[in-house]
């Protein structure tokens, strides 16, 4: 297939792209950059000794997404682009609104108009909330969302619905296959590690900030609150692979081959590792110390956040193959051999 991959140099995005090319699919990639750098996708083209088409561009640039199009004939968009920080999206909730719904808007009209209606959604875990179960099914009811980014990913997964479900109504014979695909945890690298997670400033995010720990950038770890309701007290997530959460998005491709309306999937192991799970597995796997100090509980966590994968497993034959170790691995060999990033 020919995929519009937008948001392609980015964290997720690079790694799904080596996946789509190694199974022989052609991409074309979209990015403004303000993620990321073009570097991940030359990296890309290294890793899978291919040429990829890449435009930078905004997705609320109309005139270049109109061009994008123009100059390719896509099947099919995996549309990873959006702002992710959680914290930031409460201090400029327009700019997550006006980004992650204005750009899908811009890029929806320009599929649909272009006869390109098929697409895969990045959404996320966020979108149950606090869990009304454990592990969280598909059919767990969304909850309420403690932030912009969550509501922006909500309510595009009720946006693209309702495109869906209006062309049933009115008869379209060529209704939108969406793929709503909720990832749980990632973290990781490829294997080569020449690609990987490049966050800008100190992380927000658990493995990235652990590895900085690992690399002496950050001097120790703040884990935000033990006194959960958990095994030791810290929160439990679901850990997944990017590779395999890249592996996840040539799967959910079959089911848009087979014309598949809406549908939904969670991509996560099943397994939860509280923090100071991951700390130990961390070290014992890299032969490293992690320094750490227990701090306040942050604003807006849960206690306790997995998935069950088993809907992706039966209806799509897609399960993680790597475990924590294979993580927290490659995780350290990424920013061992890029210290400075891209
Ligand atoms: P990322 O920031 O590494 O990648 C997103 C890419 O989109 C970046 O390269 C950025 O430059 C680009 N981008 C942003 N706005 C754009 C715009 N308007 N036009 C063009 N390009 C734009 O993030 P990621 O971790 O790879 O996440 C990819 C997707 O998955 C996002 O939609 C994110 O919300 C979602 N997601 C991520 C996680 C996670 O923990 N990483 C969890 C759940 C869902
Ligand atoms: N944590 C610490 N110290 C840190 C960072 C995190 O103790 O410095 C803890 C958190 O309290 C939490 C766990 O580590 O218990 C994981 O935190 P992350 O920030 O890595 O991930 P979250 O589960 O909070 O959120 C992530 C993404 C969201 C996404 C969600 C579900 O940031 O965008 O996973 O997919 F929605």
């Amino acid at each position: 297939m020919k995929i519009l991959v937008t948001g392609g140099a980015g964290y997720i995005g690079s790694h799904t792209a080596v996946e789509l090319i190694n199974a022989g699919h052609e991409v074309v990639i979209v990015d403004n950059f303000s993620n990321s750098k073009p570097e991940a996708v030359r990296r890309v083209e290294k890793i899978t000794n291919a040429e990829i088409r890449l435009y930078e561009a905004d997705l609320r640039d109309r005139t270049a997404l109109e061009q994008i199009f123009a100059d390719n004939l896509f099947d099919c968009c995996i549309h990873f682009a959006g702002m992710k920080a959680v914290g930031e999206s409460v201090s400029k909730p327009w700019e997550y609104y006006d980004n992650n719904i204005g750009g899908t808007m811009v890029l929806l009209d320009v599929m649909r108009k272009n006869g390109c209606k098929n697409i895969i959604f990045s959404s996320s875990a966020t979108v149950y909330g606090s869990p009304a179960e454990i592990p969280i099914t598909e059919n767990c009811p969304k909850g309420k969302c403690t932030n912009p980014y969550g509501r922006t990913k909500s309510m595009l997964e009720e946006i693209l619905t309702d495109l869906h479900t209006a062309d049933v109504k009115n008869g379209d014979k060529n209704p939108w296959n969406i793929v709503l695909l909720r990832y749980f945890n990632p973290v990781g690298a490829h294997k080569s590690g020449l690609i990987g997670e490049d966050p800008k400033g100190i992380p927000n995010n658990l493995m990235p900030f652990i590895t900085q720990v690992a690399a002496g950038k950050l001097g120790f770890l703040t884990i935000f609150g033990n006194d959960y309701d958990t095994h030791d007290g810290t929160g439990v997530r679901d850990y997944i692979h990017v590779v395999d959460l890249a592996k996840g998005h040539l799967k959910a491709l079959s089911a848009i081959e087979k014309k598949c309306g809406v549908v939904i999937y969670n991509l996560g192991t099943g397994r939860g590792y509280s923090v100071l799970d991951i700390v130990r597995a961390f070290e014992e796997a890299n032969g490293l110390k992690i320094p750490y100090k227990i701090g306040p509980r942050r604003p807006g966590d849960i206690a306790v956040c997995y998935s069950s994968p088993e809907k992706a497993g039966k209806e799509l034959g897609w399960a993680a193959e790597n475990g924590i170790v294979e993580m927290c691995r490659d995780s350290w060999n990424w920013q061992k051999n890029n210290p400075n990033g891209y």
